[in-house]
């Protein structure tokens, strides 16, 4: 991906992550989503006082994508974590399902903090031997 490109997903995440509902968690998470037709879709976590009804950066953006029409995940982008720390915010488990309904095997997941890209890995790296629709059709 041309850095020019990253950016402008980058910076989708980074706005969207700024208006994370955290106030649980105090770790808020940006996803961008780019569909194959170059448009990008951008959500943040919104937690709830009943933690369990939180919903993450990436089904967000999902919920996002989905209402604009838009059918497939090109690329995705996710922002969590403090500038400066090593670890990865990589999509939890539930997530890693939620992307694999429109996102292909070598679909790109961007692993990134604040301060930029750590990480780029694919859907089937995060989720090997995964179901999803295909399994579903005759
Ligand atoms: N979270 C996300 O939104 N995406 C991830 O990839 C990892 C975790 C959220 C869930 C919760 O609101 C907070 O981060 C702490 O787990």
């Amino acid at each position: 991906m041309a850095d020019k490109a990253f950016d402008t997903l980058f910076q989708a995440a980074s706005a969207a992550r700024a208006h994370a509902h955290v106030p649980y968690s105090h770790f808020p998470v940006g996803a961008a989503i780019r569909t194959p037709d170059g448009r990008i879709h951008a959500g943040c976590n919104v937690e709830n006082a009943a933690y369990p009804q939180s919903q993450c950066a990436e089904a967000t953006a999902i919920g996002i994508m989905v209402a604009a029409g838009g059918k497939a995940i090109e690329e995705i982008v996710v922002i969590g974590g403090e500038a400066g720390d090593t670890l990865l915010c990589t999509p939890c488990g539930g997530c890693r399902q939620r992307i694999r309904e429109f996102a292909r095997g070598d679909t790109k997941i961007h692993v990134c903090g604040p301060e930029g890209l750590r990480m780029t890995t694919t859907l089937d790296a995060l989720l090997p031997h995964s179901f999803g629709p295909e399994n579903l059709r005759d």
